[in-house]
């Protein structure tokens, strides 16, 4: 099998799961409203690196990227839902997203909430659409159970709880941890092992390739907090210094701009030799890896 390089991976790939999650809305029978509103925010762009990383842990085993699409959809469906869910006025008030007015802004908080709900309620029936015949009833009930965990109160949705409890008080950088690898990380665990259960990797590469996602996550979010101070505002498409005022903890509070970058350093390295010790097909997996350490948006 040839290898895409990387920038036709990721075209090619954005293309797929765009195309989808927008005929997986349209096809609702539902308020015009309500579909107006998940689209709007689906459609606002975005990197698309989970569902990026559900296809490239598949294409590392030499497996048809396909099989993983609904998958992909579910993921950035419950992270575009996440994303609306944390700009509203009550979580970090955030106007712009994506380099658009956000959902809230554009149809009101409680149509915000709601597109939210349904997005997250669609992720798992799209689910329900994995029909490729590669695939086993255990390796969906598997990736069912992945989702899951990795999205509600064990990881998301918890750690977007403690991100807000931990506003303006000092905590300790083991519970800031804690935070980012479950606000953001869990998610981008989640799309690393879905394609692993889907590509019917063995235990012993499940076990490196969590550790890789871990390691990646905690870059990414780390990325993030540095981008929310050192960003431009029309790059990276929401508002910079949202962190500051909303007196969150982050990597830089916690141990300044110069050590959140040294750290984000070690988390990528750490990413890198998982990576390295699987001996997989990981040309994309290791640019993604790269985009996550150096993006600028
Ligand atoms: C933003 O995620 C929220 C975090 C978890 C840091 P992304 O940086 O992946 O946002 P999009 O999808 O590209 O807009
Ligand atoms: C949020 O982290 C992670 C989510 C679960 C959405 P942030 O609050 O730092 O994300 P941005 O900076 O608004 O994208
Ligand atoms: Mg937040
Ligand atoms: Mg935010
Ligand atoms: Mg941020």
């Amino acid at each position: 099998m040839t290898t895409l390089s990387f920038r036709s991976f990721m075209k090619e790939h954005k293309v797929m799961v765009e195309t989808e999650l927008v005929k997986q809305v349209e096809r609702l029978s539902a308020p015009q409203r309500l579909k107006d509103s998940m689209i709007y925010s689906l459609e606002a762009g975005g990197k698309r690196i989970r569902p990026l990383l559900v296809f490239a842990v598949l294409d590392a085993f030499n497996k048809s990227t396909k099989i993983g699409l609904q998958a992909a959809c579910s993921i950035e469906m419950i992270h575009t839902y996440s994303l609306i869910h944390d700009d509203l006025p009550a979580m970090d008030d955030d106007d712009i997203r994506r380099g658009k007015p956000t959902n809230h802004i554009v149809f009101g908080e409680a149509n915000a909430i709601l597109a939210g709900d349904a997005l997250l309620t669609q992720s798992f029936s799209i689910l329900t659409q994995m029909e490729d015949s590669s695939v086993t009833a255990e390796q969906k009930l598997a990736v069912i159970k992945e989702i899951s965990q990795c999205a509600g109160a064990e990881g998301m949705v918890g750690g977007q709880t403690a991100d807000m409890q931990a506003e303006g008080k000092q905590i300790s950088l083991e519970q800031l941890e804690y935070i980012h690898e479950h606000k953001t990380g869990k998610l981008l665990t989640c799309s690393v092992l879905t394609g692993a259960i889907l590509a019917g990797a063995n235990e012993e590469q499940k076990a490196a390739l969590t550790s890789f996602s871990r390691h990646l996550g905690l870059a990414f979010q780390i990325r993030d907090d540095i981008l929310d101070i050192e960003g431009n505002e029309e790059t990276i498409g929401k508002p910079v210094g949202s962190d500051i005022s909303n007196h969150k903890n982050t990597y830089p509070s916690l141990l300044t701009l110069k050590g959140a970058k040294e750290k984000l350093r070690a988390e990528i390295n750490k990413a890198i030799s998982s990576l390295k010790s699987l001996n997989l097909k990981d040309e994309q997996l290791m640019s993604i890896t790269n985009l996550v350490a150096s993006r600028n948006n």
